[in-house]
């Protein structure tokens, strides 16, 4: 058995958490919104044909605020499409999946949806086939109360009221070539300025997202994110990053994958950093991980174009298992550890495509394997960041080094009086024994502990096997003094939740 320290001070702040960073993500992609959100045929649907069993899921999960309408769908999309009557809305070819996309669902349903599982909507405008005149007739349609045309369309649609959407997404993945209309830095960074400075021509306090690199390994990482920040800097808020991690034959170097975020984040930021030195700005820019998980996308590579335009297809619903709760786990530890700079985050997508809630026609929605680490992070991973050190022994990687086994983040929640260590023993092998020192607080009590473990990694929750990967609650953890003690098997995520006083004699 191996021993790991975790030491964290409540003098040493990271940041206040925004609660933003429990985020999600709908596209028309697949089976997400159709069958997934919106099934008006279903035996559990509500008047307007949302699925009340995948509301409750989304409601548990504790997610904030969800992203819509894509992703790659977004770049080919007239939003005008999906609003006005049903009966009058047309189909239109996808060219981003090869689908059908029916219109039967669109903005006016999105945001009532939003509004009924009491989430926060952010909404993206298309950059790919579309500009300036479409980006402001949304915003005009969603946010504006004037005797105007797009305002009075959504009126006479049955939305009175605007609905305000305070977040917009300037554009997706603009620097991938596989990207319908597709930019290169100068081109999108001038775009993207130039649609900021209408959008904030209708509202100056929106909260603009420009898009930054759709992975870390994009050959034009770095040099993206440079050029669009310095046409565009003054006018966007947060800049986004997007990343997705699998397990390509080596399970150790997956678990470790949230190394590479590490870096990714700091990499951002620092690209970020030059560009305010250079223009003299006293503004920092933040950051949007809009779209991050673990995804299965080398089994979906080189498959033939589906030739068919089918509606809602079966697209990447991959079944994650105890290796992936694990890694997820880990990758909110990653962006909570940079709170000070990770303002939005969005776990892509929400239901059944790469997602951690499924639904099937007929049959009740389901949590797979990944939503545990999530719900309990978003639920206890309130208030402040402590700085979080953990001295633990090292997996020797090829591509990060050394990186330490356990990884850690301690959050503390001044106004419940709580803590909640999160943790994570990424060896494939060996049991760690962690002493977690919580410096600066007195009369710690354990209130709660979840683990997620398993001895066959593989397991994961299917239509068939039910829901058998869960959290266990036991309490195996122990305190003695500003010391907890816990054992953390292999291949483990563990939360505990401790109630704690701050402790002025020692400040
Ligand atoms: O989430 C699936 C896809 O991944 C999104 O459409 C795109 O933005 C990203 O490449």
């Amino acid at each position: 058995m191996s021993q790991t320290k975790v030491i964290a001070d409540r003098h040493f702040e990271i940041a206040d958490i925004d609660p933003r960073i429990y985020g999600s993500f709908t596209e028309h992609m697949g089976r997400c919104i159709y069958e997934g959100i919106y099934e008006p045929d279903s035996e559990f649907a509500d008047e307007d044909g949302f699925r009340k069993d995948v509301i409750a899921l989304v409601k548990e999960l504790g997610v904030s605020i969800i992203r819509y309408p894509g992703g790659n769908f977004l770049s080919g999309y007239d939003w005008k499409d999906g609003v006005g009557p049903l009966s009058e809305r047309q189909a239109k070819l996808d060219l981003a999946w090869h689908s059908l996309e029916t219109n039967q669902f669109g903005t006016d349903q999105f945001l009532t949806w939003c509004s009924k599982a009491g989430v926060e909507p952010m909404m993206a405008v298309n950059l790919g086939s579309a500009g300036l005149p479409e980006a402001l007739e949304i915003l005009e349609y969603t946010n504006v109360d004037a005797d105007s045309k797009w305002s009075n369309y959504r009126v006479q649609n049955g939305h009175k009221d605007p609905y305000n959407v305070k977040v917009w997404c300037l554009g997706n993945e603009m620097d991938g070539p596989w990207q319908l209309g597709h930019k290169n830095a100068e081109e999108y960074g001038t775009l993207a300025a130039n649609v900021a400075r209408g959008m904030r021509q209708i509202d100056e306090s929106l909260e603009l997202v420009i898009a930054g690199s759709s992975n870390r390994q994009m050959p034009t990482f770095g040099h993206w994110e440079e050029t669009i920040l310095e046409k565009a800097y003054d006018l966007v808020n947060h800049i986004s990053l997007h990343t997705y991690y699998e397990d390509i034959g080596d399970t150790q170097e997956f678990l470790i994958c949230s190394t590479n975020l590490d870096y990714f984040i700091n990499e951002v930021c620092d690209i970020a950093d030059a560009v305010k030195a250079k223009l003299r700005s006293e503004k920092t820019i933040t950051l949007s991980i809009d779209e991050w998980n673990v995804w299965r996308l080398s089994k979906y590579q080189n498959l033939p174009r589906a030739t068919s335009w089918e509606t809602a297809p079966r697209i990447i619903e991959d079944e994650y298992d105890v290796v992936d709760a694990v890694v997820v786990g880990n990758l909110l530890i990653s962006i909570l550890r940079r709170s000070d700079r990770v303002k939005i985050a969005c776990l892509a997508q929400l239901v059944n495509v790469i997602a951690p809630i499924r639904a099937e026609v007929g049959h009740p929605a389901w949590r797979q394997t990944i939503f545990f680490p999530f719900s309990y992070t978003a639920r206890y991973g309130r208030g402040k960041v402590l700085t979080t050190r953990i001295d633990s022994m090292k997996i020797e990687s090829e591509k990060y080094g050394d990186v330490n086994t356990v990884d850690s983040i301690v959050t503390y929640d001044e106004a419940t009086n709580t803590a909640a260590i999160f943790l994570v023993n990424r060896s494939l092998t060996e049991t760690h024994l962690s002493e977690i020192y919580l410096a600066g607080f007195k009369d710690i009590t354990i209130l709660e502990q979840a683990t997620i473990t398993d001895s066959n990694f593989k397991k994961s929750n299917t239509l068939a096997t039910g829901e058998q990967v869960k959290p266990d609650k036991k309490i195996t953890s122990s305190v003695s003094g500003n010391t907890i003690s816990i054992s953390l098997s292999p291949v483990s995520w563990q939360m505990v939740r401790v109630s704690l006083k701050k402790d002025w004699t020692n400040s």
